[in-house]
């Protein structure tokens, strides 16, 4: 994770990295700091805490100067302190370096250094680093700033792990000399100043010209040009790239938090994720940019869907979706699994990698994994410039506008209209009859108007939240394609609340989860209207017969559950394969009042990032 911003050119560099660095928060928030030539040396900053800690020691005591570096962090190696946020510098202090991976050899170099006579001042692997490269400086042979790159490329021969990372030396006061293996990094190119950024986002209010760096490669910074080079020291032709950037919409507008505004944008996301992709006459969808003709998308066999947390909960439902409408054989697999097991594929497969962000370390291994061995790999993206969605074979886009918050919420409900939108493509290239085609996508054109109204139940909702908020454990249940349903409940319930929550499929229940059930435990059951209702009924009542309270999901005309259920948060009805989009708002709106009702910090959930780019 953490992100990285630098800059080189005519301007004062601290307040651009500032609010570059801002635009990066989503991928860790433990700590910050920036590192700048200031016409004498390198002169650092850096706060344990959020970017706005740093802003105010930097505003009370500024530092002057056109070139810098920063970084905003995400721990891995020692806490969040001010001692550990980066940059980090060299013995000789001659040198300040910011890095986003993870260094695994770093012990046994550490004990190298040691025995060579380094101290450290910070317990991370970064610092390590810096030493290497203030050591390989000191032995290089080059000449000029050469010798920089030299020094970066030597030191970073010897790491095992990931990096991306930039550098700043005494000797060069209009340089910046980074490097990438594994962790992002970007170009960005202006008029008369250069950046880099672990994204693009990051540089959305400078410039839209972008270079993407390659793994291996160095750059070397100046404020009217930059040279890219290949791990043997070639010089690299590079192009550059336009992108749709646009600044980053960070704005909350009337919400108190980006978490409730993401989860009352949905009827917008979803109609994004849907528009123009329906053929109404053909009873189908258009997905163009799968770049798979029907010829191939017929000889599907299987498919293996690949994600992290809530975008592997997407996928499960996507399972649902397909193997429903489609009847091919779709598997899930968690992403970090995947890429490091032995699962045998079978020939016809097609894997599918989900990912909201498009940066996630474990999904973007996994399908590189799966890309290796052969297969055609799609993505579903929301960020249009990242990795997943430049290195897959084609994809569908989200297009849910960004997620601040760091608990998904809206791409969630757009993955699982996506998927939708595939099982239908796929189902009439196949079985699925006309009629049925006809009536999901008309169910799917009235949902955003259905989820209208299941948000409108929010201040109903958040008196059952401040009800049960103050329990330490809860349980969530659901059957088939609201199985997901509830992992994703009980996944919102944990990082925004610090809860324990619980999902299972409710038949689970009486194979050793109802130990758990007690008066102090509740369990979140969802119980609308379909195949396995009664089955559902079963189970509250079990629980009801130990004392557990009940919150059940159900329809908003279902009588017969109010009488049952301690509280009910109630959603309306619509097309049975699509009723899952529906379950998952209440939801949603829970964690988001009990983590209000518990004073947690909402956006900001305590040790995690939006972004998970490390593995
Ligand atoms: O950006 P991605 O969709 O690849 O992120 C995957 C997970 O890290 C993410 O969904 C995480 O579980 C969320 N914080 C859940 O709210």
């Amino acid at each position: 994770m953490c992100g990285i911003v630098a800059y080189v050119g005519p301007r004062d560099a601290q307040p651009i990295l500032l609010d570059a660095l801002s635009r990066l928060e989503y991928r860790g928030y433990d700590s910050a700091g920036l590192a700048i030539l200031n016409g004498k040396g390198v002169e650092v900053r850096k706060k344990s805490g959020r970017i706005q800690e740093l802003a105010k020691a930097c505003a009370s005591h500024p530092i002057q100067g056109q070139s810098g570096i920063s970084h905003t962090r995400w721990a891995t190696h020692g806490a969040a302190t001010d001692a550990n946020a980066h940059p980090h510098q060299d013995a000789a202090k001659k040198l300040a370096l910011v890095h986003n991976g993870v260094i695994e050899n770093y012990l046994e170099l550490k004990t190298i250094l040691s025995k060579a006579g380094h101290t450290f001042l910070s317990e991370t692997d970064t610092e390590i680093l810096a030493h290497l490269v203030g050591d390989a400086f000191q032995s290089s042979k080059a000449k000029g700033e050469a010798r920089l790159v030299d020094a970066v490329r030597s030191a970073t021969q010897k790491i095992q792990g990931t990096l991306g990372i930039a550098v700043i030396h005494t000797d060069f006061p209009g340089l910046v000399v980074g490097a990438r293996r594994g962790s992002p990094l970007v170009i960005g190119v202006g008029e008369g100043e250069n950046f880099l950024a672990s994204d693009t986002q990051a540089l959305a209010p400078y410039t839209s010209r972008v270079v993407i760096l390659q793994d291996q490669e160095v750059v070397s910074l100046h404020a009217d040009r930059f040279d890219v080079s290949s791990p043997l020291g070639d010089r690299t032709n590079v192009k550059i790239e336009e992108v749709e950037n646009g600044v980053t919409h960070s704005d909350k507008g009337t919400y108190p938090h980006f978490m409730l505004k993401e989860i009352f944008e949905q009827p917008a996301a979803i109609t994004n994720a849907f528009r123009g992709r329906l053929d109404v006459d053909a009873a189908t969808a258009k997905l163009g940019g799968l770049n798979l003709g029907s010829q191939e998308l017929r000889q599907i066999e299987r498919i293996c869907v690949l994600g992290c947390g809530t975008a592997l909960h997407a996928g499960l439902v996507g399972k649902y979706l397909i193997e429903t409408l489609a009847k091919i054989p779709v598997e899930t697999q968690h992403a970090s699994e995947f890429r490091y097991g032995d699962s045998p594929v079978s020939g016809r497969t097609l894997f599918i990698a989900v990912s909201q962000s498009g940066e996630t370390a474990d999904t973007l291994g996994a399908m590189r994994e799966a890309k290796r061995r052969g297969f055609t790999c799609l993505g579903i993206c929301n960020n249009v410039a990242s990795t997943i969605a430049r290195e897959s074979d084609g994809g569908v886009y989200m297009h849910a506008g960004p997620e601040i918050g760091v608990a998904a919420t809206k791409s969630f409900t757009s993955q699982v209209v996506i998927f939708t939108l595939l099982g239908l493509l796929l189902g009439r290239l196949r079985f699925l009859s006309a009629a049925h085609g006809r009536e999901l996508i008309e169910a799917m054109e009235n949902l955003p108007a259905l989820i209208t109204q299941a948000l409108a139940h929010s201040d109903a909702i958040r008196a059952v939240a401040q009800r049960y908020a103050k329990h330490r454990s809860m349980l969530y249940l659901g059957r088939l394609a609201n199985f997901p349903i509830a992992l994703e409940g009980a996944l919102k319930m944990k990082e925004v609340t610090y809860l324990h929550a619980e999902g299972y499929p409710s038949a689970e229940l009486k194979h050793g989860v109802i130990a758990l059930i007690d008066k102090e435990t509740p369990t979140v059951l969802i119980a609308t209207r379909d195949g396995v209702y009664d089955k559902n009924l079963g189970n509250l009542q079990e629980i009801k017969a130990r004392g557990g309270p009940v919150i059940a999901v159900a329809l908003e005309e279902d009588k017969k559950i109010i009488t049952l259920a301690d509280a009910v948060l109630p959603v309306p009805r619509t097309h049975e394969l699509l009723q899952p989009i529906l379950n998952v708002i209440p939801l949603q709106l829970l964690s988001y009042h009990a983590a209000v009702a518990l004073g947690r910090d909402v956006d900001k959930p305590r040790n995690l990032a939006k972004s998970v780019t490390v593995e």
